[in-house]
């Protein structure tokens, strides 16, 4: 199997440095609207009147993100027709079918959203998407992105998509006025999965739900950061590379955890995607929703207020961990306008693009050489995810993309989903974790 390299049990130190180096301005130019088609071979060149995306950043929040971008887009690039192909669908669990079956039929959009790290080996092995090694020289990237996240954008050399963002996902979205009335200190965060499901009980008793869950990824997402608190970072990364045994003690307690945990849920919102389950986390009727750094967005969007209005912090018992996933644009082989992709790469990986962005979405630039003045735009929690970045022991999500392609992910989903509703005991779920995996 195509290997990616996996962020394992080291802090992101490459952004360290390339923050304090400085680093430089690429992908500013805004003036190759009339290239030739294929001129010096760059596959980037040419038809540059129009640009189709594929994204699912189409509800709530992730919309109002997205739309950011495209200001930045219709303002470098004014003559470019921008055309949003999106399916809406939280993690891109609609988008992505969609997008295979078009990727499938020859009629690929001319940039479409997939995260880096093993999920690039799908399209990659199946031929769909093309190197842009040569539009990182172009646009200085190299120098503007940490080298541990290019190492996740690069197989055999060749680099096969442009990261827009940088997103945490191991992250408890908090009510302190539910946490208060419930005679728990919101300010004293449990320390671990035990002292975690002891305040749920106590929540419980107050008559309101504990915890949300929505959908099947919402559900994977929650199972991995259990998994991340019970095995720690390193056997966790261990899943991936066949040191840790999915049928290993230490994933049977993660499974009694979720077991357990999921008894906090309401299921009345199992059919839900992950800003609605999360509405009655901002509504005060939940304590807690497990979610990626998107979350911020739904709240702050609400004109809810950091630290009044909600809280956040690590999954109890991954604290010093950031569970990392990046959204990345890529070049697909037959785009029609690749003049047109080649303005969206420059524009999403500008640091104009960067910052308007990841304002609106809650994750953080993926460009590591924001100068101090720029990296004061951001609000608080970004600020904190900043931090954690570059201090943290940084693993890969799962249920977004960096750990595992998606055939595997899928599978491991669907084990959950159906472990989830009952259909399956915590053996049976174990046994179907390890046949996901092979
Ligand atoms: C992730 C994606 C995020 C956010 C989230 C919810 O997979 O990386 O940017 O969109 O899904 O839709």
């Amino acid at each position: 199997m195509r290997q990616f390299k996996l962020f394992a049990g080291v802090a992101a130190a490459a952004l360290v440095l390339a923050a304090c180096g400085g680093g430089t301005t690429g992908g500013t130019s805004g003036t190759d609207n009339n290239s030739t088609t294929g001129a010096n071979g760059k596959a980037w060149e040419g038809d540059a009147s129009e640009v189709v995306i594929t994204t699912w950043w189409e509800a709530g929040s992730e919309k109002v993100g997205f739309d950011a971008l495209s200001e930045v887009f219709k303002q470098k690039y004014p003559d470019i027709k921008f055309t949003k192909a999106a399916i809406a669908g939280g993690g891109g669990s609609q988008a992505k079918q969609k997008l295979a079956a078009d990727l499938a039929a020859g009629s690929p959009p001319d940039t479409f959203q997939a995260h880096a790290g093993a999920e690039l080996t799908d399209y990659i092995d199946a031929d769909q998407i093309l190197d842009v090694s040569g539009l990182y020289d172009e646009l200085k990237l190299k120098e503007a992105f940490p080298a541990t996240l290019v190492e996740q954008l690069t197989s055999d050399g060749k680099i096969y998509s442009v990261p827009s963002n940088i997103h945490r996902a191991n992250v408890v979205w908090a009510n302190p006025e539910v946490l208060k009335e419930a005679g728990i200190d919101p300010s004293k965060q449990p320390e671990d999965l035990d002292a975690w499901i002891a305040d749920m009980e106590k929540i419980q008793a107050k008559g309101k739900t504990p915890l949300t869950l929505g959908v099947a990824w919402t559900r994977l997402h929650l199972f991995e950061t259990i998994l991340l608190a019970d095995l720690g970072a390193e056997k966790y990364n261990g899943l991936f590379n066949g040191t840790t045994k999915w049928d290993s003690e230490e994933v049977t307690k993660a499974i009694k955890h979720f077991e357990k945990i999921l008894t906090f849920t309401d299921k009345a919102l199992y059919t839900e995607d992950w800003e609605p389950a999360m509405q009655p986390v901002v509504d005060g009727k939940a304590a807690y929703n497990v979610m990626g750094d998107w979350a911020v967005g739904a709240f702050n969007a609400q004109n809810k207020v950091d630290g009044t209005d909600y809280i956040y912090f690590p999954v109890p018992g991954t604290q010093g961990t950031f569970d990392f996933l990046a959204d990345s644009f890529t070049l697909p082989k037959g785009a029609a306008h690749p003049g047109g992709t080649r303005a969206w790469l420059d524009v999403i990986s500008s640091k104009e693009g960067q910052i308007a962005f990841n304002l609106a979405k809650g994750s953080i630039p993926a460009r590591a050489d924001l100068s101090d003045e720029e990296r004061a735009k951001f609000p608080k929690y970004q600020q904190s995810a900043m931090e954690s970045f570059g201090k943290d022991t940084i693993v890969s999500s799962i249920a977004h993309g960096a750990a595992l392609p998606v055939k595997q992910s899928n599978a491991i989903s669907d084990a959950v989903a159906k472990f989830v509703e009952g259909g399956s005991d915590a053996t049976q779920f174990q046994a179907e974790l390890v046949q996901a995996t092979k």
